[in-house]
């Protein structure tokens, strides 16, 4: 088995004097799809914003790349390859997709922009249709893709989602979903996927992690919650 390229163990993080994940460990190795599930105000985002540094955990470890990164600002975990997209969108209403587009790639080489902006198309054909729309008179479910296209600009080798779903009609849901089954076959981007929407998770991911008032509960691989779903929602969210 090779090393894990994200690791967390034993990881604390409070808030003031609340403790809102404890002894938390996981991992995701190259080329996976890890889902973190669970109920409202379990933990999710919390962690997610613990990896990207945007939180300071207060015990434990945390590794990217076989480096630890508790100390690191988030910037300094983004140029390492680790993106997170919020569970708000943080778009430039004002500007363009294009221009939207472009400046998720200010950190990369200008040669590369091309063929990441073709990439983007390829995964998302309807952005290519409104490059000169302004972002903010987009539909929420057009939005999110953007949002998803602008951090693809980045090349990214990890990809932190926080309910991408939420708020989308079904049919979006569908779209999104296929986009990252499409991202994480396409095997350059490692995937954690924060979602309420169990279905959906099953479709794009390998394995999951269970999160309950700040602990892992239960993981394992996704047969499980093919089988089981109900059964697990049942158990963990009720
Ligand atoms: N800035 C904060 N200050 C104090 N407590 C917080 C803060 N942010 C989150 N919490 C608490 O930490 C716990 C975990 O919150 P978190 O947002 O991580 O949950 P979540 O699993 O992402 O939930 P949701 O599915 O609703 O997004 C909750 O009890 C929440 O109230
Ligand atoms: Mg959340």
């Amino acid at each position: 088995m090779p090393d894990p390229i994200l690791h967390l163990s034993n990881l604390d993080v409070r808030y003031g004097r609340t403790q809102a994940l404890s002894g938390i460990g996981l991992s995701l190795y190259e080329g996976e799809a890890v889902g973190l599930l669970g109920t409202n105000g379990a933990g999710k985002t919390t962690l997610l914003n613990a990896v990207s540094g945007f939180l300071r955990p207060s015990g434990g470890t945390l590794e990217l790349f076989g480096e630890p990164i508790h100390q690191c600002p988030p910037h300094q975990i983004v140029r390492r390859g680790l993106l997170q997209l919020s569970q708000e969108r943080d778009l430039f209403g004002d500007l363009t997709v294009l221009d939207n587009l472009r400046l998720g790639s200010l950190a990369r080489a200008p040669k590369t922009f091309d063929r990441n902006l073709e990439r983007v198309f390829h995964y998302f054909p309807r952005l290519k249709e409104r490059v000169a729309q302004r972002a903010s008179t987009m539909s929420g479910g057009e939005q999110q893709m953007l949002a998803i296209g602008r951090a693809l600009m980045a090349e990214p080798r990890i990809m932190l989602f926080d309910e991408p779903s939420a708020g989308l009609s079904p049919l979006f849901v569908q779209e999104i979903g296929a986009m990252m089954r499409a991202l994480r076959n396409d095997g350059d981007v490692s995937i954690l996927l924060v979602e309420q929407n169990m279905l959906l998770a099953a479709q794009v991911i390998d394995r999951f992690y269970m999160l309950r008032a700040g602990t892992v509960v239960a993981e394992g691989p996704v047969s499980e919650l093919e089988q089981d779903h109900e059964e697990l929602a049942r158990r963990y969210y009720l």
